[in-house]
C-alpha cells in the first residue's frame, strides 16, 4: 500500500478539520491511562535505511491518526494522516514522499536522513470522544566516516609523538590505537614521552560508533629519527632540516638540508 495522491478540495477540508483539533487539544489534556505507545524498529539506524515507527496499544473504535514531526501538533508539521471509515490517506505540508502510513496507524520512513532524526507525533482521532496526541522518538545514528589522524610526519628521538585522530559520528566515536596491528591503547589522543626510533610504525587509529557497532579506521606511517648527535646514519636525506638540529655544525653534511 502507498500514499495515495487526493484531490485538492479533499485536503483542504482535511485541514480544516485538523486546525479544529489543534485548537481543541489546547484546552484539551489526554487521560493519564492512555498506555499508547511508539517503538521505532530498528531502534538503531543508519543513513539510507528505513524505519518503521510501530504503534502499540491503540484504543478501540477510532476514526483516523495523524502523523506530525516533532512535538508539535501543526499544519507545518503535519506529515500524513489516516482516515480509518474512508481508508484514505491524506498528505501535510511535512511530507517528504517517503513516507507511508499504514492502516494500524504505523508510520514507515524509508531512506532516512539525518533530517529525520528526532522526535515524531501520532494524534488518534477517538469516534464521538476527542484526539489524544502520543509522542514517540528515535535517533538517526551515522557513521563513523573515515578519521583523520591529526600529526606530524616526522620525529627525532626523545621528542614527544602527538597523535589526534577525529571521525564524523553520531553518537561520538570511541577510539582506539594500534602500532603494526598491536594495540596501544583507546582515547582520541595518542601520547608519548621520549620516543625513540622503536616507534617507528604504521599506526592505526579505530573508530567505533557506540550505538551500530560499526567501525572505520585511517593509517599513518610515523617515522623517527635518531638523535641529532651520534647521528650517522645516512637513511635521513629525505627529512626536512629539524630547527633543533641546526644549530648542530656537525649537522650541515646532510644532504638536501
Ligand atoms: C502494522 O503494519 C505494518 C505494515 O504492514 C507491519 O509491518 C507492522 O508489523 C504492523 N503492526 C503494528 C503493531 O504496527
Ligand atoms: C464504538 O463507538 C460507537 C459509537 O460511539 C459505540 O456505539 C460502540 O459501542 C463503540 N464500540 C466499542 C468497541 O467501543
Ligand atoms: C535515497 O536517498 C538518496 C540520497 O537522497 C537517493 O540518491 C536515493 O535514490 C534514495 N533511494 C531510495 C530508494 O529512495
Ligand atoms: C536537512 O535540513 C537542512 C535545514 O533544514 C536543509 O538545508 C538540508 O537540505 C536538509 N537535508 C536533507 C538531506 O534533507
Amino acid at each position: 500500500m502507498g500514499p495515495l495522491s487526493v484531490p485538492p478540495y479533499t485536503l483542504h477540508i482535511t485541514w480544516k478539520e485538523l486546525l479544529l483539533t489543534a485548537s481543541l487539544l489546547i484546552f484539551w489534556n489526554p487521560p493519564t491511562t492512555a498506555q499508547v505507545t511508539i517503538e521505532a524498529q530498528p531502534t538503531k539506524l543508519s543513513e539510507g535505511k528505513d524505519v518503521l515507527l510501530l504503534v502499540h496499544n491503540l484504543p478501540q473504535n477510532l476514526t483516523g491518526y495523524s502523523w506530525y514531526k516533532g512535538q508539535i501538533i501543526d499544519l507545518q508539521h503535519y506529515i500524513t494522516a489516516y482516515t480509518i471509515d474512508t481508508e484514505m490517506i491524506v498528505l501535510g505540508p511535512a511530507y517528504s514522499g517517503r513516507e507511508t502510513v499504514y492502516s494500524n496507524a504505523s508510520l514507515l520512513i524509508q531512506n532516512v536522513t539525518k533530517n529525520d532524526t528526532g522526535s515524531y507525533t501520532i494524534q488518534i482521532t477517538k469516534r464521538g470522544e476527542g484526539t489524544e496526541g502520543v509522542t514517540g522518538h528515535f535517533t538517526l545514528y551515522h557513521g563513523p566516516y573515515i578519521p583523520s589522524i591529526f600529526s606530524s610526519p616526522y620525529y627525532r628521538s626523545g621528542e614527544k609523538l602527538y597523535l589526534y585522530c577525529f571521525a564524523i559520528s553520531n553518537p561520538p566515536a570511541e577510539y582506539s590505537w594500534t602500532i603494526n596491528g598491536k594495540f596501544l591503547q583507546s582515547g582520541q589522543e595518542l601520547s608519548i614521552r621520549e620516543i625513540t626510533t622503536k616507534h617507528s610504525g604504521l599506526y592505526s587509529c579505530s573508530a567505533r560508533n557506540p550505538a551500530t557497532g560499526s567501525e572505520s579506521s585511517a593509517f599513518k606511517t610515523i617515522k623517527v629519527s635518531g638523535p641529532c648527535h651520534g647521528d650517522l646514519a645516512g637513511s635521513h636525506s629525505r627529512l626536512p632540516p629539524q630547527r633543533h638540529c641546526e644549530k648542530d655544525a656537525t649537522m650541515k653534511s646532510y644532504k638536501g638540508g
